[in-house]
């Protein structure tokens, strides 16, 4: 599809992935809608990629609070009056243990994980179908293809998204639009981190931002509707 002065809604977008796909498409021309919870954060990314001399607005927002999702997308609507392309970037971490009585944490990762993803696409939606085409595009995980011990919660989430993303596709391939689902393994940032990991063999953000763009840029004939991204190198130290 063609990038330049389309709009594109990312959620994370105040740090790790979401931020080097913001800058990356903003270095595209694209307009930028920016959601997460910290506004400073956001602020800082947003005056980074205006240098690019795109518009872009910020919506600090809880996404875990599904019920704030149509009106972020007026809001996106009344600010832009259009959308081409939806990231489902944020997301949260946490190990499952299933004998555990207190399951806030599978609640709120499957709030934000999962739900926010079907809440803010079927909003979305609206707006893209109004174009000649679009593209969303579903950050999950190499645990969306994977299961591991103590990977209960995150798991599931991510496996949601890849089932999800790949019925979603079939949904709205007649109308042009692009769906795709990512699996990055360890990727450098505050989520991906650990002291066992060596940072430099790790994927970059800018590798997944990379991709992204590069998907964007595939003819209208062809989708790529999983991409899965290892790190080239082993990151265990
Ligand atoms: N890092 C990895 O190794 C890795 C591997 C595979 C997949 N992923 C996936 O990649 C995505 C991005 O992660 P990352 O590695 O870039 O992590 P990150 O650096 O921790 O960034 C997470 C982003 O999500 C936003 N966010 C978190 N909770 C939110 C909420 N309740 N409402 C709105 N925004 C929220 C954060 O912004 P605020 O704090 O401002 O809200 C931040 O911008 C996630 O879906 C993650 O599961 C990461």
């Amino acid at each position: 599809m063609k990038l330049n002065n389309k709009v594109a809604l990312i959620t994370g977008a105040s740090q790790g992935i979401g931020r080097a796909i913001a800058l990356n498409l903003a270095s595209e021309k694209i307009n930028l809608a920016l959601v997460g919870r910290n506004e400073a954060k956001l602020k800082t990314v947003a005056d980074e990629c205006i240098k690019f001399g795109v518009r872009v607005k910020i919506y600090p927002l809880d996404l875990a609070d599904t019920s704030k999702i149509p009106s972020l997308i007026e809001s996106v609507k009344a600010d832009f009056n259009s959308l081409s392309v939806l990231v489902n970037n944020a997301g949260t971490y946490a190990n499952g243990n299933p004998f555990e009585s207190n399951l806030k944490d599978w609640d709120y990762a499957l709030d934000l994980n999962f739900k926010a993803v079907y809440h803010l696409t079927n909003q979305a939606l609206k707006l893209i179908s109004e174009n000649d085409d679009g593209a969303i595009i579903n950050i999950s995980s190499i645990a969306g293809q994977m299961t591991y011990k103590g990977g209960e919660i995150y798991c599931a989430t991510k496996y949601a998204v890849r089932a999800y993303s790949n019925c979603l596709f079939e949904s709205v391939r007649e109308k042009n639009i692009k769906v795709t689902c990512i699996f990055p393994g360890y990727v450098n940032t505050e989520m991906g981190r650990g002291e066992n990991l060596d940072e430099s063999k790790m994927i970059q953000p800018d590798d997944i931002a990379l991709t992204v763009n590069s998907f964007l840029k595939t003819p209208l004939t062809a989708c790529q509707t999983e991409i899965v991204i290892r790190p080239q190198r082993t990151p265990y130290k």
